[in-house]
């Protein structure tokens, strides 16, 4: 094989003619990163995430077989931003439910999206509701989490060589079907190896929740010293006086009010160069001054919730969304797939715990009226940083914190920046 000579972002890197340019940057220390890609498929180039500029045109990096004098960009601002957006559609554009996934911690795209930093995304959740099909023999296939990588459809194939995956529809009505019949002719490990191929939570072995305690999952822990990029908040701070900070909880669980308080010994540390104010630690409130910081637990499912987050607007500096409820609507939101009436016709009418005679949607002027949907944070109001997780790491809530306030450098651990 011939040994031939490129560039990646002006660096001079060398490979056999005619690899992948994904393996070929691989084997220079270059990190590509990739979703639909797998190993000794074809490259089928659908999902972007590789995107790269080859002699200055976009192109799906997978797609790309190395030649003499190549020049390739990886990591400029514009592709690293471009690669983050496209991240962010796919999580919009299904139902990528983190906190209530069976696949977090061993999902490609999760990872991806730590890989990348994503805190948030730019575009707002779509909350398909697509067919979640039980009806074959070994496995669940949720649509709602299919990205169409074509990785099953390639890859699993029954003992007699018949494939069990296939698309069928065009543009954006394409699905992946399953061949039934040949379906039930998979063996277990066939059906585990279904569920690891697929990059999501899309393809599920019936049975199987998590499998794995949090903290050994594959995408628990990354290299030793391994940190996600951090984008830096400015704010004027008025120093020579206690940092006031304000904490809410909005349509949550109360869980991030929890985690804050997990960091233990180290609030009294806090609680030297900070003071808090409106807040369920301090119980006061109503504003009565200006507070450096906000912290908002939970979204907004109710017409009070836009009122509190509002009035935390207008009385925070910097205010932050703490928490998947807070950043895109997290658990409550899930009910964005199901029409508000429905809702509560099943909460208050027909659940297994109403009474047999329930026949009141409660309804009074004193309640907070329901909203048609969970609204994420930044839906309502400007937000200036986003602290995902369910409940965040301790850790990471107060780094954040100390650095907004007192401008300490600091950069999130891998294990600190998770989803669920
Ligand atoms: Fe290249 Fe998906 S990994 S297009």
């Amino acid at each position: 094989m011939q040994n031939i000579s490129f560039y990646i972002d002006g660096r001079l890197c060398t490979a056999d003619k005619g690899l992948n340019l994904i393996e070929a940057a691989k084997r220079n220390g270059i990190f590509i990163p990739t979703l639909c890609h797998f190993k000794h498929l074809n490259p089928l180039g659908s999902c972007r995430v590789c995107s790269v500029n080859l002699n200055g045109n976009g192109i799906a990096g997978c797609t790309v077989f190395v030649e003499e004098g190549m020049n390739i960009e990886v990591n400029t601002p514009e592709l690293l931003d471009n690669r983050k957006a496209i991240l962010e559609m796919m999580f919009v554009e299904g139902n990528h439910f983190c906190p209530s996934c069976e696949k977090s911690g061993d999902c490609q795209m999760q990872n991806l999206g730590y890989e990348t930093g994503i805190r948030y995304t730019r575009f707002p959740h779509l909350f398909v509701d697509r067919l979640v099909d039980a009806r074959p023999e070994r496995i669940v296939v949720n649509q709602n989490r299919c990205i169409k990588c074509k990785r099953c459809i390639e890859e699993i194939v029954t003992n007699d060589g018949y494939k069990v995956f296939n698309f069928t529809n065009k543009g954006k009505k394409t699905t992946v079907s399953i061949d039934y019949e040949q379906e039930a002719k998979l063996t277990a490990a066939q059906a585990e190896y279904a569920m690891q191929i697929c990059p999501t939570g899309s393809i599920l072995v019936k049975g199987k929740t998590f499998s794995k305690p949090f903290g050994n999952r594959i995408f628990d822990q990354g290299a030793e010293g391994k940190t996600v990029p951090f984008n830096k908040v400015n704010m004027n701070i008025t120093k020579g006086r206690k940092m006031r900070i304000a904490t809410t909880s909005l349509a949550g669980c109360f869980g991030c009010h929890m985690s804050l308080l997990d960091i233990d010994l180290g609030i009294l540390d806090i609680i030297e160069v900070v003071e808090f104010h409106k807040s369920p630690l301090t119980d006061i409130k109503k504003f009565t001054e200006r507070c450096d910081i906000g912290l908002v637990e939970g979204g907004c499912c109710n017409t009070d919730n836009i009122e509190v987050l509002r009035e935390f607007r207008k009385n925070c500096d910097v205010l932050v969304s703490v928490g998947e409820c807070a950043i895109w609507g997290g658990v409550p939101a899930i009910r964005n797939t199901i029409p508000l009436e429905e809702c509560l016709r099943e909460a208050y009418l027909d659940s297994l715990t109403s009474e047999g005679n329930a026949t009141v949607i409660p309804n009074h002027e004193d309640i907070p009226k329901i909203l048609n949907k969970v609204y994420s944070n930044h839906e309502v109001v400007k937000i200036d940083y986003h602290i995902p997780g369910c409940p965040p790491n301790a850790n990471h809530i107060w780094s954040v914190v100390k650095n907004i306030l007192f401008e300490e450098e600091y950069s999130i651990n891998y294990p600190e920046f998770k989803y669920d």
